[in-house]
């Protein structure tokens, strides 16, 4: 099968790879037509993981299920289904609580198995024609019958839309409170989209690229463009003075100043100041135990400068880690259905799987318009046009609905 291949930093390759196939008798294998390129991809893309030369990329998948194991018992050859990034096997201690994030079974010795990831498991990815669904009865959400016609919705059920909610989850977002999002890249959209969803009565998003803040003023959200060099001081002013009732960490380790220098302290000690005294923060952007490439002597082993005597005398709270998929997706895949949700908004490019290390390129550059990237490997020409002419409604309901 064809499949996208990491080779080194900044050098990804589409190649003939083995065919996934059923290995154990619980596994199903899928068919992927969508599947997306995320920021997480880049940091293996720069160089910046300990990910394996010949590592097949991609964790956010959507598929037709082709065939079963002999265990398996719920899915069906033919359902359409949505694959969180996280492998759980549904068993164990954290998996038992709903912390599929964090499973101790899939890649045992750490928390946390995923399909094409540093660190995470001996999984293949699925920017591929085919991919490989361990405990498929548990790992697969079976998507409803407008499964084709929403796709470029449902994919984002993989991972950032969880994962966006998850952020409004740890901050301990209610409906009334103010919101304060740092990064405005997918992450950070659908957290400002699912705080908007719960009902935050003022939405404030941080980044720098006018083509990211403009998406997230179309569904109501203040943009703050940080390289003004103003941005807490305007959230202060948005607050009376208070800061954000809520905070939201979307950038993760490699965030940095506006012209580009990393500075890994930068987005948390900016949260601790711009959320109110006994505010929460929520932390889904990725930060590592190590990071040798890292410029910083403290992040190359892990650590940052954080603010810690101004967080504990705000008494604010903070949670972090990686997005529980399946404790949020089935619910989040209702509010597409149903239409409260449109996560696909943010799509700005819908391509072949031969064109991704172009798109990995641009979109690692965070080129003027590119957003979020969905891979089609089962063929995309037709598929592309419908998904351009619904997007385009979309962005108009989106608007209209909020
Ligand atoms: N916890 C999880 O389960 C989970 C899941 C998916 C992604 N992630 C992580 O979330 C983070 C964001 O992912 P993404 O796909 O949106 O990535 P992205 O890199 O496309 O977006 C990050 C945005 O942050 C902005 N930024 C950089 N420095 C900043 C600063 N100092 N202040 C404000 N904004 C700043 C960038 O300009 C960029 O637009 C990544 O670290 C990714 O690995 C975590
Ligand atoms: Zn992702
Ligand atoms: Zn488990």
């Amino acid at each position: 099968m064809k499949a996208l291949v990491y080779n080194g930093p900044r050098d990804v390759q589409v190649k003939e790879v083995p065919d996934a196939t059923i290995e154990r008798p619980t596994d199903a294998l899928v068919k992927i037509t969508s599947t997306n390129i995320c920021g997480s991809d880049l940091h293996m893309y720069e160089g910046r993981t300990e990910v394996e030369e010949g590592k097949v990329l991609g964790h956010e998948n959507l598929g037709q299920v082709i065939e079963v194991g002999n265990a398996v018992d719920r899915i069906r050859v033919g359902d359409w289904v949505c694959l969180p990034f996280n492998i759980a096997c549904g068993f164990c201690k954290n998996c038992e609580r709903g912390l599929t994030g964090a499973c101790l079974f899939m890649n045992p010795g750490t928390a946390g198995a995923a399909y094409g990831f540093a660190g995470m498991g001996p999984y293949r990815g699925g920017q591929a024609e085919y991919l490989r669904v361990p405990y498929a009865d548990f790992n697969c959400l079976i998507l409803p019958e407008d499964a084709r016609e929403k796709e470029t919705d449902y994919v984002m059920l993989s991972d950032i839309f969880p994962t966006g909610w998850h952020a409004t989850e740890l901050a301990g977002v209610k409906p009334g409170e103010s919101v304060v999002i740092y990064g405005c890249g997918p992450v950070g959209l659908m957290a400002a989209h699912s705080a908007m969803i719960k009902g935050a009565s003022q939405v404030m998003i941080v980044d720098t690229h006018p083509d990211r803040l403009a998406l997230a003023k179309q569904i109501g959200v203040i943009p703050i463009d940080y390289s003004r060099g103003t941005a807490i001081a305007e959230i202060l002013e948005l607050t009376g003075g208070e800061g954000a009732d809520r905070g939201c960490e979307c950038v993760g380790y490699q965030c940095h100043d506006p012209a580009g220098h990393e500075v890994p302290h930068a987005t948390m000690n900016d949260l601790v100041k711009s959320v109110r005294a006994t505010g929460g923060i929520g932390v889904v952007g990725v930060f590592v135990p190590l990071d040798p490439k890292a410029a910083d002597s403290l992040a190359k082993v892990g650590k940052i400068a954080f603010d810690f005597g101004l967080f504990w005398s705000k008494g604010q709270k903070v949670g972090t880690g990686q997005a529980n998929v399946k404790a949020y997706n089935r619910s989040l895949c209702e509010l597409i259905h149903v239409g409260r949700a449109k996560p696909s908004w943010i799509v700005s490019h819908e391509l072949g799987l031969d064109e991704a290390p172009d798109a990995y390129k641009h979109f690692d550059a965070r080129d003027k318009g590119w957003t979020k990237v969905i891979l089609h490997p089962a063929g995309m020409a037709k598929r592309a046009k419908r998904a351009s002419t619904l997007k385009k409604a979309m962005r108009k309901e989106a608007v209209a609905g909020h």
